[in-house]
């Protein structure tokens, strides 16, 4: 493609730093705190081989896609979509993918932040040396305590989502791509350590067949929905983050090696995240199916007993919220770049609306880990609704729509100016793309609605 086209929101330095900041959104509570978590409620191997299949045959083609869509729309996923489907001479309705997606982006940091405001609860408890020579029960009771704990609980999810606005209003160049520079290297070093802890704890072996040993009589059709709405969510796809980071992508850089990289990064950190805390579980008569507290139940009693464990702890709860924190912004920024884009409005205005609206949900989420626990609706509370309606559904429906139209609707040669790809390598993108990743998200939804 000749001519030279720019994103009104700036541009990322280099390759490299897109790769940082989008590396940085797919990385956080996803791959550490829910993959462990998911993978112990569905009952292990079977679940992470849907959710590994499921990031080959969705993930990398639609992360792809939305890439592409973004660094061709130059604008907010809404826009972009708008901007594309005029271009594609195709309904302008499409842009209701972008509306779908910003929507969804909105609700996860509801959830995401409260959670995220965990992690920095537990900076203090590292701190404090309060997981020193605990046992399993003491442990617990100290995650307890946090969920019994309303005003604690706003207390940091309100401290964390003021840090994601912070970052936020500085925009693309801001102080977070220099930070992730850093941070995923040591994030993956502790990883490390922890699996190498893992190792010591005599239940490594139980640990690993729990995670790799498949047995599908353990997963029914909301298991494989629940794992491929995780490779969406892990990946930050479907929703238009990707796309409003692709906006910012400097021409001829190559989409495809770089899709590659991120996913393969972020399902490294996943499944090491998985091996350092099943053979904790099994060590400690622990309940794989904990829920969303495993991590908080477990890494603690490795910090608690491993040497060197009080530095290693508090890097490790600091790290997981720079994660977090990496993977906030990406989910507001579609809806900052529109607020900009159509309210005529400053950034950093449209930061404080947006995040005021988020943070008064969040506090609803708090609310159902302790006064409102029992409040549920379709028999989930508040933040499992929330959850199951972002990360089940609107992802992956989302997903599929973004694969109809870069498949479908999107001119051939206009993807082929933005991939630059050798043919074969565009045939085969073209065919998942069209065929194969559309046609998994259709069948798994049939599934579930008992159809199939
Ligand atoms: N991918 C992030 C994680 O794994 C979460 C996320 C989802 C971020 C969707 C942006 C968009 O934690």
């Amino acid at each position: 493609m000749t001519e030279k086209t720019q994103s009104i929101h700036g541009q990322w330095s280099s390759r490299f730093a897109f790769i940082l900041a989008a590396t940085g959104s797919a990385v956080g509570l996803g791959n550490i705190w829910k993959f462990p978590y998911i993978t112990g409620e569905n009952g292990g191997g079977a679940f992470v081989m849907v959710y590994l299949l499921c990031i080959a045959v969705l993930g990398i083609p639609i992360m792809i896609a939305e890439i592409t869509l973004g660094r061709r729309g130059r604008q907010s996923p809404i826009n972009t979509m708008q901007t594309l489907s005029e271009e594609s001479g195709v309904d302008p309705r499409w842009q209701y993918v972008g509306w779908a997606g910003m929507i969804a982006g909105f609700l996860i940091l509801a959830y995401y932040s409260v959670i995220a405001g965990w992690s920095m609860a537990y900076i203090v408890k590292a701190f404090f040396g309060n997981f020193i020579n605990s046992d399993a029960e003491e442990i617990q009771r100290l995650f307890e305590n946090l969920m019994a704990n309303p005003v604690q609980q706003i207390f940091w999810h309100t401290a964390f989502m003021m840090a994601t606005m912070y970052f936020v209003m500085q925009g693309v160049q801001g102080g977070l791509e220099k930070a992730v520079r850093f941070l995923m290297p040591a994030l993956f070093v502790i990883l490390i350590l922890l699996v190498g802890y893992a190792m010591s704890t005599g239940a490594y072996e139980q640990g690993m067949n729990f995670l790799f040993n498949p047995d599908f009589s353990k997963i029914d059709a909301d298991a494989v929905l629940t794992a491929m709405g995780h490779a969406f969510f892990t990946l930050s796809l479907g929703m238009g983050a990707i796309m409003a980071y692709g906006s910012y992508l400097p021409n001829h850089v190559s989409i495809a090696k770089t899709t590659f990289f991120i996913a393969g990064a972020d399902t490294v950190v996943a499944l090491l995240a998985g091996i350092a805390i099943f053979p904790l579980v099994f060590a400690n008569n622990l309940e794989a199916s904990a829920g969303p507290g495993l991590i908080f139940q477990t890494l603690p009693l490795a910090f608690g007993h491993m040497s060197g464990g009080w530095l290693f702890g508090l890097l490790f709860f600091i790290l997981l919220f720079f994660a977090a924190l990496s993977s906030s912004i990406s989910l507001i920024e579609p809806a900052v770049a529109w607020l900009v884009e159509n309210k005529n409005i400053e950034r950093h205005q449209a930061c404080v609306w947006s995040g005021a609206a988020c943070w008064a949900l969040g506090v609803g989420v708090v609310f159902s880990f302790n006064i409102w626990a029992d409040l549920k609706l379709f028999d989930k509370n508040l933040f499992e609704l929330l959850d199951y309606l972002t990360a089940n559904l609107m992802l992956p429906l989302g997903g599929m729509a973004i694969a109809v139209f870069a498949g479908w609707m999107m001119k051939t040669q206009h993807a082929e100016q933005e991939l630059e790809l050798p043919a074969e390598g565009f045939q085969a993108w073209r065919f998942l793309i069209k065929y194969v990743s559309p046609a998994a998200v259709f069948l798994v939804f049939l599934h579930v609605l008992g159809v199939l």
